[in-house]
């Protein structure tokens, strides 16, 4: 155990955190994820031999904490590419209902450790009803990756961090594969489409390099943010899960409460928490829903919150409302943003516990892997 336990930080080089040091390998292991699935010749994603997607009438995705908030934005992702019904669970509801599946459900899990209780009950639940199980999983060697019909590696390496960080890009980038390929196996999209979006993917480690670059802003807010006691975080589509992972990185390592709201649903109740200088992030590169975030932005502006826009240059040059500060995000494919954005959203929890002096790779109460209920 203490060999193993040197050997780790002997790992952790130059960084003070292993959060720190998973951050910054983004890069290189998106890019290595994504070279396990794309042929790079060809530009096209590798069929999956094991999966038949026109078998399947919806893709079933189970999964908790930050791996569940990776498979809401594959929800869109596989909706939208794949024209394919999806639905999102989390584990730890799904296995206690009575949930109704069909074996024309391709059941997809996602989890970093392979460990996780709820995630691995929900699995044998799906097994036993007959369905086809998939696992998008970062430990090869894990309980899911050996009982899933078909396992879908992630290769984040080693992430030690109890704060997930690169396993969860790593799983958006294996998750827009698996959108890919079953839009290309179901003909909703065509081999130019599909050229498009793995150009825009194989980008993804350059733009989260030049995210990375944006650190030093990142860090003067985060020090801004600690001086609250809440903050807000909202996005609309793929952003939303963006803004529910925001939230959940900054309360679980800063212990700064955050909650995370879909931007139309402010005026549903949550705008009554709106006051003078409340910290509001906004994860918003500019895409089709700009112009709604943009009036949302500007409800929470008029009520005096101290608004901070994650966005990119597009969406900087569109907005016209008061802001407080901003993170500009690099110009990438839509199909990458989401990665992109993540770098922005880990840095401000990273160094928000930071200036707090909390324990960053180790946070109270927390476990690396819930392996018990
Ligand atoms: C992420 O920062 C969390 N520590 C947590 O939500 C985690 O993602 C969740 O427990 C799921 O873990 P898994 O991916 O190993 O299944």
């Amino acid at each position: 155990k203490l060999v193993q336990l040197s050997a780790a930080l002997a790992e952790k080089g130059n960084y003070r955190h292993f959060m720190e040091k998973e951050i910054h390998e983004q890069p290189e292991v998106i890019a290595r994820t994504l070279t396990h699935y794309v042929d790079p010749f060809r530009l096209v994603v590798r069929p999956f031999e094991s999966i038949d997607f026109k078998q399947y009438d919806r893709i079933l995705i189970v999964a908790c904490g930050t791996a569940g908030y990776a498979g809401q934005v594959a929800g869109y992702w596989i909706e939208q590419i794949a024209g394919m019904p999806v639905r999102n669970e989390v584990a730890s509801e799904f296995r206690y209902r009575d949930p109704a599946v069909s074996k024309r459900d391709l059941a997809l899990f996602i989890s970093q450790s392979g460990e996780t209780a709820d995630t691995l009950a929900a699995m044998r639940f799906c097994k036993d009803r007959g369905l086809t199980t998939a696992v998008v999983v970062n430990a090869a060697h894990s309980t899911m990756a050996r009982e899933a019909d078909i396992a879908l590696p992630t290769l984040a390496g080693p992430e030690i961090g109890v704060a997930s960080t690169k396993a969860f890009t790593c799983q958006l980038a294996a998750l827009a594969m698996i959108a890919i390929n079953a839009g290309r196996a179901r003909g909703h999209i065509d081999a130019n489409r599909e050229k498009e979006l793995v150009t825009g993917l194989l980008e993804a480690p350059r733009d989260v390099s030049k995210a990375l670059e944006m650190e030093d802003e990142a860090k003067r807010i985060a020090g801004e943010l600690t001086q609250s006691r809440s903050v807000l975080y909202l996005g609309r589509g793929v952003y939303y899960p963006l803004a529910q992972e925001g939230a959940l990185k900054l309360k679980e390592i800063s212990y700064l409460h955050a909650e995370a709201y879909a931007a139309g649903e402010l005026k549903h109740g949550p705008i009554a928490l709106i006051e003078e200088n409340l910290p509001v992030v906004v994860v918003a590169p500019h895409d089709h829903l700009w112009d709604k975030t943009m009036s949302t932005m500007q409800e929470v502006a008029a009520r005096g919150a101290r608004v901070i826009l994650v966005t990119d240059s597009a969406g900087l040059a569109a907005c016209d409302v008061k802001r407080e500060d901003v993170i500009l995000l690099p110009d990438c494919a839509p199909i990458a943003s989401p990665i992109v954005a993540a770098v922005a959203i880990q840095l401000l929890a990273y160094h928000a516990a930071v200036y707090k002096g909390t324990d960053v790779d180790q946070p109270r109460n927390l476990a690396k892997s819930v392996t018990v209920e």
